[in-house]
């Protein structure tokens, strides 16, 4: 089957699906025939994204929630089960970056990133899990990151999240793939020029500055990525995959 309609008749869920990553990720779903359910919190954006999809001939619908919100999330994926029948593909996407000394003590970045990066997975694993159980199928994408595998001054704590979800990632396959048919596969991706450093100006313009001369990532180029673990045959789980800049030193 070709990758343009590979993904013809499945039905995806995109976190963070209102700027960067996810924005890019909804997109090439919905160009490789996916219906796709995209969430975040910020609504004019997802009307934008959904009105855009769908003028080109794609399928989408957009539903807000806070991943913090367990119950905002149970109930996104009740509407999209109750809509659509079932869930294929759940993205894992939305996540903030918040980067400082660890000798600033700065729990509340930390406790935020926690909530977002780990237990904003959860939540969504914790509502979208039965349903694939039940279906005996489905396709768990979480997007980690290249500080997943290696931390950085200033992003230990954001590592620590990222490092979190690789595990789970390599636990959740352990659990769910023979036993259950699901697939499940970590995104880790280098520096990709998105907003994830917008509420930090100080940190994006230094960032941008160290990378005038190299070339960053764009979303299209991580959305490939997840376009290509998905698309692969029912019977091959790509588990990783580490996507980094030709110009990123580390
Ligand atoms: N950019 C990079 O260099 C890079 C590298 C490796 C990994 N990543 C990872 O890639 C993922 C996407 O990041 P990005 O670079 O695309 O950043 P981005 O452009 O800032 O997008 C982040 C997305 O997460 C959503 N989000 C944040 N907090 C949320 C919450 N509490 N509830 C619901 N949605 C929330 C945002 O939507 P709303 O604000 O509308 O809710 C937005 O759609 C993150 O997990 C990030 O850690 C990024």
């Amino acid at each position: 089957m070709s990758q343009a309609q590979s993904l013809l008749g499945k039905v995806a869920l995109v976190t963070g699906a209102s700027a960067g990553i996810g924005q890019a990720t909804a997109r090439s779903l919905a160009e490789a025939g996916a219906h796709v359910v995209a969430t975040a919190r910020r609504e004019d954006r997802l009307e934008g994204l959904v009105s855009e999809i769908n003028c080109k001939g794609g399928s989408a619908v957009s539903r807000t929630a806070d991943v913090t919100e367990p119950g905002a999330i149970q109930q996104v994926v009740s509407e999209t089960v109750a809509e659509s029948g079932r869930i294929d593909i759940l993205v894992n996407n939305a996540g903030i970056m918040r980067i400082s000394d660890i000798t600033e003590n700065n729990i509340e970045d930390w406790t935020a990133m926690v909530d977002v990066n780990i237990k904003g997975v959860l939540h969504f694993l914790s509502a979208v899990m039965p349903n694939m159980i039940q279906q005996g199928s489905g396709h768990i994408v979480n997007v980690g990151s290249v500080a997943g595998r290696r931390p950085f001054p200033g992003a230990s704590v954001y590592a620590a999240t990222k490092f979190a979800v690789r595990a789970l990632s390599w636990g959740l396959h352990l659990e769910l793939g023979a036993a259950h048919g699901i697939r499940v596969t970590d995104i880790q991706p280098g520096y990709v020029s998105t907003d994830l450093l917008a509420d930090q100006p100080e940190t994006q313009a230094a960032w941008s500055e160290a990378w005038t001369e190299r070339r960053t990532l764009e979303p299209e180029d991580v959305a490939r990525s997840i376009v290509f673990a998905v698309s692969s045959p029912d019977h091959v789980s790509v588990s990783e995959i580490l996507v980094r800049p030709t110009d990123q030193p580390t």
